[in-house]
């Protein structure tokens, strides 16, 4: 597979865009403001819906917020977003209408908690829901143009194995698996973390155990899932600590607010916090695999080396 420059990609990008591949012309403004700045790209994955994916995604992204980081929060969910409602942000646009051709990707940025800038996805878009790699490479290709300054790209991704699923987690530098105690919740951490092996070569894994008990609850789960993939995967876990079950952080989704701005002092907001605090200290991304187009080129590979 080779490896192109970012005239190159860029060219590649309106090719994508412009492509009998893709429904309509996404639009595509004559010069890309390129975001040359080493970005940390996260994807927060679990598998089974309602384990706290979402939440987690949202309120990590509110803590970096809070000292002094410049985030991006993706809903990845294109099929049923919902970060605008957890956030209650009233979009007039979503990713479905870039997709449309209807506006461009900088006009659907919006403010979210500590500064976050957010992209929202549409929810019950029915065009979204199968889109091909080339057609999502294509979408994600216009990342490249916003004129962020971020530091860390926080995806929150959809539920289950889709092609968004997969491409996200192959162009990410770091995978979050949330887990929670349920039997069925494990089986489909460790299904995910066997499939995002063996498809999309991801071997580091970063866990976080939600909803837990006491801190020796998520280790425990932590462990549990070890075991899993120790048994038959060559993929390294990496233990970020627990999210308590919180009455506070169901409160918090009922205002549609993040816990960590809400509830500062709640026992979640503090388990965020000290989960934020371990995130900023993962290696930053060096030059040049770090920036936002080679985020935006390993997607693009992806669509290259599936047409
Ligand atoms: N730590 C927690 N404490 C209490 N409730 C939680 C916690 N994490 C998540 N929840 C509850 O689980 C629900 C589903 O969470 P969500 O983040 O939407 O899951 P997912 O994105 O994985 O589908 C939330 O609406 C919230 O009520
Ligand atoms: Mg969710």
């Amino acid at each position: 597979m080779s490896t192109r420059t970012v005239e190159e990609l860029s060219v590649d990008v309106s090719l994508v865009h412009h492509t009998g591949n893709c429904p309509v012309n996404f639009p595509v403004s004559p010069t890309l403001s390129l975001n040359r700045r080493p970005v940390q790209t996260i994807a927060v994955a679990g598998g089974k819906g309602g384990v706290g994916k979402s939440n987690v995604a949202v309120n990590l992204a509110a803590a970096l917020g809070a000292s002094e980081h410049e985030v991006l929060l993706v809903d990845g969910d294109f099929e049923l977003g919902n970060i605008d409602r957890l956030l209650n942000l009233r979009p007039a646009y979503t990713l479905s209408d870039v997709f449309a051709g209807s506006c461009r990707l900088d006009d659907i940025v919006l403010q979210g908690p500590r500064g976050v800038s957010v992209i929202p996805s549409a929810s019950g878009a029915m065009e979204m829901a199968h889109l091909t790699h080339v057609e999502h490479a294509g979408l994600i290709g216009l990342f490249s143009e916003l004129p962020t300054s971020a530091d860390t790209l926080i995806i929150d991704i959809a539920t289950g194995l889709s092609e968004s699923v997969m491409s996200f987690c192959r162009a990410v530098r770091e995978v979050i698996v949330v887990v929670v105690d349920e039997p069925t919740a494990l089986q489909d951490a460790f299904s995910t973390v066997r499939v995002l092996n063996e498809c999309c070569h991801v071997r580091r894994f970063r866990v976080v155990a939600n909803k837990t008990e006491s801190s020796q609850h998520g280790l425990d789960l932590y462990a549990a899932l070890s075991d899993m993939t120790d048994r038959c995967l060559d993929v390294l876990l990496d233990y970020c600590g627990s999210i308590p079950l919180d009455a506070q952080l169901k409160q918090a989704v009922s205002q549609q607010s993040a816990v960590v701005d809400v509830f500062p002092r709640s026992a979640s907001a503090l388990a965020f916090r000290k989960l934020a605090t371990r995130v900023a200290r993962w290696p930053q991304p060096q030059t040049p695999c770090g920036h936002i187009e080679f985020f935006v080129e390993r997607l693009i590979e992806v669509a290259d080396s599936t047409r």
